[in-house]
């Protein structure tokens, strides 16, 4: 793949082909263990590209062949305090949430280690892909601490309490396959064919109608927010849809027996 560059961070590379952002951790040396500039860098990255009227997916990824990312930067907080441990927990949070809000599909592409805060951020993702290689794990007990950036919330979402709890309890991480088997990933390939596998995945979503999309990105997040009835968003949602000129177009070309070309929006 050729991409430009449209963006520049000190941690991440963010290009763009197509309708297709691609964002990469930048820090293999180390593991791209996630620093709080890193972490803040990728809200900012999500939410540009939220913006950007020519992105229509995304993609999240660890350069290097060896890890998504191995966790939160242990270097950086080790002498933090009550007070700063609090709030990078909340800061990470909100960059969960950023991605997990997205309106675009913002996928994971798995190429390693994905532990501690590289698995919570993982998990953020709508869609995980991971490589042969793979590793998910919350490994944050060997180390006295709990999960901060929302893992012992997706985990238990993604996996069910009891493997979650057996996940965080040990720390001991899962592989690709076992990753598969329980949900935390939709697919996995050999990691030199991990883009390909992503564009492939990107090719399949680009004919489809992006707003639909959104709608119900939304409305699958409506389904853990407690304040919120996914089921009556659900009725609204789907009533909006008959104004939409996508819906006109979706059901007009299967009527007349031809490829829907929607006009996004
Ligand atoms: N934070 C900070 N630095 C990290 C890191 C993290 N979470 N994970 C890896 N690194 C650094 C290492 O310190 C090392 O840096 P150095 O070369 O300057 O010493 C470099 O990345 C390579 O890691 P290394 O441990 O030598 O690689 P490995 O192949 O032997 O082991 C892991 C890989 C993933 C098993 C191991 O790095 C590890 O356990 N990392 C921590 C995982 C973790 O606990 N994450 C949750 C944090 S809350």
């Amino acid at each position: 793949m050729t991409f430009s560059t449209p963006m520049t961070f000190n941690n991440l590379l963010v290009t763009q082909e197509g309708n297709t952002c691609l964002i990469t951790i930048n820090r293999a040396d180390k593991l791209n263990a996630l620093n709080i500039e890193t972490l803040q860098e990728i809200k900012i990255a999500v939410e540009e590209a939220n913006r950007n009227e020519t992105v229509r997916i995304i993609f999240l990824t660890g350069a290097g062949d060896k890890a998504f990312a191995a966790g939160a930067d242990i270097a950086e907080f080790a002498d933090f305090t009550v007070e700063e441990g609090t709030k990078m927990a909340a800061g990470g949070h909100e960059v969960m949430n950023t991605i997990e809000q997205s309106a675009k599909p913002v996928i994971a592409l798995v190429n390693g280690f994905a532990l501690g805060g590289g698995c919570e951020l993982a998990m953020a993702c709508h869609i995980r892909i991971a490589s042969e290689n793979a590793r998910f794990g919350q490994p944050e007990i060997n180390l006295g601490l709990v999960p901060g950036y929302a893992g012992t919330q997706r985990l238990c979402q993604l996996v069910g309490k009891s493997k979650a709890i057996e996940m965080l309890i040990t720390g001991d991480p899962v592989k690709a396959n076992d990753a598969l088997q329980l949900g935390l990933c939709t697919q996995v390939v050999p990691l030199a064919e991990l883009k390909e596998a992503a564009q492939k995945l990107a090719a399949k979503l680009s004919g489809k109608s992006f707003t639909a999309m959104a709608s119900i990105l939304a409305l699958v997040n409506a389904c853990y927010a407690e304040s919120t009835d996914g089921f009556e968003l659900e009725i609204e949602a789907f009533g909006k849809r008959f104004q939409t000129p996508d819906f006109v177009e979706g059901t007009n070309a299967f009527l007349e027996k031809r490829a829907a070309d929607f006009p996004g929006n």
